[in-house]
């Protein structure tokens, strides 16, 4: 793996990606790289004001097209404050969730066009790509099970009818259909031992191509 890399962990709600990013932090630490954890939406000072507008559950009235502006305003944030300076000091970036949750939550989910998705995206990342989404894939019901068993309580979007969740899931399988070399899809219904395991087995290959 070419030092200054972004690997990017998304995919269902409550399918285990903190867990798996301390995993990983800890393992490509201890083999030496220096590793920059974030987060979408947040990740800034900025980014993180506007992660609390975006969850609030108590706004249900929030409009798509709002929803969909502030992920790319936080995203612009994000990628000019942060993720770039620290791939120019050849960082690993690991960001829990990215653009990619644009296309599968505010396209394939909300129903906004694949056109408006792209303009906005391509606003917010002015050029820049991630280099790997790693998505840990799960029933959304099985997820938002595991969320509510941790005492957690529901975000906004997670609030939604679970027809949403299953359209975001569905969003991520055909993302990684269409970009296969962006792309990597893990079954996280497994144990946590197993998913790990088959995250390590990935990072493995990167750091060897
Ligand atoms: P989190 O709970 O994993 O931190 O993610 C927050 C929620 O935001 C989650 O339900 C997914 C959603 N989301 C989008 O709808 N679009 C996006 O672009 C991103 C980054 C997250």
């Amino acid at each position: 793996m070419k030092q200054g890399f972004m690997l990017v962990f998304d995919g269902s709600n409550g399918a285990g990606k903190t867990t798996v990013i301390k995993g990983v932090e800890k393992y490509l630490t201890l083999k030496g790289f220096d590793v920059l954890l974030t987060r979408e939406p947040g990740g800034t000072p900025i980014g993180e004001k506007i992660r609390e507008v975006i969850l609030d559950p108590s706004t249900p009235e929030m409009c798509y097209m709002t929803e969909l502006m502030l992920f790319g305003a936080g995203r612009a944030q994000h990628v000019q404050e942060k993720i770039i300076p620290a791939l120019a000091q050849g960082k690993i970036v690991i960001s829990d969730r990215f653009d990619a949750a644009t296309f599968s939550f505010q396209h394939f989910a909300r129903g906004i066009d694949l056109e408006t998705i792209i303009k906005i995206n391509d606003l917010a990342l002015a050029g820049f790509t991630p280099d790997m989404n790693i998505i840990l894939d799960l029933d959304p019901n099985e997820g938002l099970k595991r969320v509510i068993s941790r005492g957690e309580g529901l975000d906004r979007l997670e609030d939604e009818k679970s027809d949403f969740l299953v359209k975001a899931r569905n969003g991520y399988l055909k993302q990684a259909e269409q970009s296969p070399e962006k792309f990597e899809i893990i079954d996280a219904a497994q144990s946590k031992e197993a998913v790990l395991s088959d995250v390590i087995n990935i990072i493995d290959s990167l750091l060897e191509s």
